[in-house]
Formats: C-alpha cells, sequence, structure tokens
C-alpha cells in the first residue's frame, strides 16, 4: 500500500497489529510505530499469533458447545482464522457480526465478507455500547433472545479505564443466558517485562493512535467475568486455555511471556445482571 494519503495517516491499533502479524494493510506511521515497539519488546509478533490462536481454541470450543451467533467486537484487520471462518466450519448456519472503531478494518472485513449473507461488519466504537447493540445490522443478525458469543478479543486494554466494565455490563445485560463472554487482554502482571519496555508501548499508542493502551492485572481482568460461569480452566495465561496441537510454541516454556491472558464465562441461566 502507499499513497501519499496513506504517507499522512496517524498510526492505528488495527494496522499496527496488521503489521505484527505480517499483513499488509498497514501505513509508513504503523510501520514505525510496530518497528519502535519491536525493539524492546521483540516478541510482540509471537504474542499477537498466540492471541490468535487462543481466539481460535475458544471460538470454536463455543461453536462446538452450541452457540451459533457471534459479536466479535474489535475484530480488527480480516487475517488467518476470522471468527466466521471458525465458526461456519463447524456450523454453517452461524451467524456474525464484526464491529470495529478503525474505517480500514471494516473495508477490508466487508470486502472478505461479500456474498456471505450470515456474516457482516459495522463501524462503531465499544465505548458506546447503545450505538452497537441498537445498529440495525446487528439486529437484523443477531437475535438477542437466544446465546450470543461477545468476542473481546485484545480490545478492552484500549478502553482504559472503568468505562470498559460498564460497557461489558451493558452488552451482556442485553443478551439471553447461555450467552458467553470471550476476553484477551494484554497485561503486564506477573509478566517477566521491564517497566520501561512497558512505558514505550503506552508512549506508542497513547502519542500516536487514536486508542491509548491501558493494561490490567490479572485481578482486574478477572473482574469482567463477575456474576459468570466460568468455562474451565478459568482466566489463564493464553497458552495454556485448551491447548491444541497445531498452536504456536513459542511461549511454551513460560506461558507469562505471552503478556496475554484470556479467559470464557456464561451467563447462567435466569439471572438478573
Ligand atoms: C489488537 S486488535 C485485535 C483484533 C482481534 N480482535 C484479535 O484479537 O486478533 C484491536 C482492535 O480493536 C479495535 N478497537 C480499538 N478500540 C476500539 C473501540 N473503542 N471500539 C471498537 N474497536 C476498537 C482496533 O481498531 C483493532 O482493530
Amino acid at each position: 500500500m502507499g499513497t501519499s494519503d496513506d504517507e499522512a495517516k496517524p498510526a492505528s491499533a488495527a494496522r499496527i497489529y496488521d503489521y505484527f502479524l505480517g499483513g499488509t494493510h498497514n501505513f509508513p506511521a504503523d510501520r514505525a510505530a510496530a518497528q519502535t515497539m519491536l525493539q524492546v519488546l521483540p516478541l510482540v509478533p509471537q504474542m499477537a499469533r498466540t492471541n490468535r490462536a487462543f481466539l481460535r481454541r475458544a471460538v470454536r470450543y463455543l461453536a462446538e458447545s452450541g452457540v451459533r451467533q457471534f459479536l466479535d467486537v474489535g475484530s480488527g484487520i480480516p487475517t488467518e482464522g476470522n471468527v466466521h471462518e471458525i465458526v461456519q466450519q463447524v456450523e454453517p448456519e452461524a451467524r456474525v457480526v464484526y464491529v470495529d472503531i478503525d474505517p480500514l478494518a471494516v473495508a477490508e472485513s466487508l470486502e472478505l465478507l461479500d456474498g456471505n449473507p450470515l456474516a457482516t461488519v459495522v463501524n462503531a466504537d465499544l465505548r458506546d455500547p447503545r450505538s452497537i447493540l441498537s445498529h440495525p445490522q446487528v439486529t437484523a443478525l443477531l437475535d438477542f433472545d437466544r446465546p450470543i458469543g461477545l468476542v473481546l478479543g485484545a480490545v478492552l486494554h484500549f478502553v482504559p479505564d472503568e468505562t470498559a466494565y460498564d460497557v461489558v455490563g451493558r452488552l451482556l445485560a442485553a443478551m439471553a443466558p447461555g450467552s458467553h463472554l470471550l476476553i484477551s487482554h494484554a497485561t503486564a502482571d506477573e509478566a517477566p517485562h521491564e517497566q520501561d519496555e512497558i512505558d514505550v508501548a503506552h508512549d506508542i499508542y497513547r502519542h500516536r493512535t487514536a486508542t491509548p493502551l491501558g493494561l490490567r492485572t490479572r485481578a482486574q481482568i478477572e473482574r469482567f467475568f463477575e456474576g459468570l460461569d466460568l468455562v474451565e480452566p478459568g482466566v489463564v495465561w493464553l497458552p495454556l486455555w485448551r491447548p491444541a496441537p497445531d498452536d504456536p510454541q513459542y511461549f511454551a516454556d513460560d506461558p507469562t511471556r505471552s503478556a496475554g491472558i484470556g479467559g470464557v464465562g456464561r451467563i447462567p441461566p435466569h439471572q438478573d445482571r
């Protein structure tokens, strides 16, 4: 990619992540931001792939458990193993709505989904859950009286304050019992990274993108699942969540180096939230 317009674009979380995953949908500012981060955190691409592998396993688990509708917020630029590809392998009639704040992520997803009537993408902001829940494309494709898999992969750390708990609570409150919350989240808690390395990542997202980074501790990540039944093995380092033989083995010796924690929880039957 490379027009003069692209040269002037500020970096974005979606395009920096695309670069880490080896994608081509990124601009000079994204590559510069990513390269600065790689100088201090050279394992970020492996962390990103470990996150994708977790999402793959967890989404497949939900589809195999009978969840037939998915709302993937902060879905990103399409890459290998997109949610609709995984769940429609298990159940061809499964429905998926992607949501992202990044216009390029939305445009690329639209292109990929062309001709798939059971999946769509919406440009909206997680910090405004009402705009998602009332969006005509969301209400047209998803039935909120039946279980939904709410996928929040590596996005809540871009909603750094208390707002994040409120937002997740509002989305879950609109969903039926049997719905599931799937989260992966970057953390510096218990992870063997130096404070100055983490400071560089914070600086990059704060000064070069529209979405500052807010890492949370394990306890803060667990708080998102309050009131839900946690699926085994609970909220754990990403490589430890139901590992599969085809997983990348980057952090086999020390899962804390993945710097990512995730889990899946289920809205219990007939419970007021
Ligand atoms: C690191 S990527 C994660 C992509 C994918 N979910 C995954 O885990 O592989 C984070 C995505 O969240 C999106 N994002 C950040 N803040 C957001 C917000 N407030 N509302 C919606 N999307 C947001 C970014 O544009 C980006 O595409």
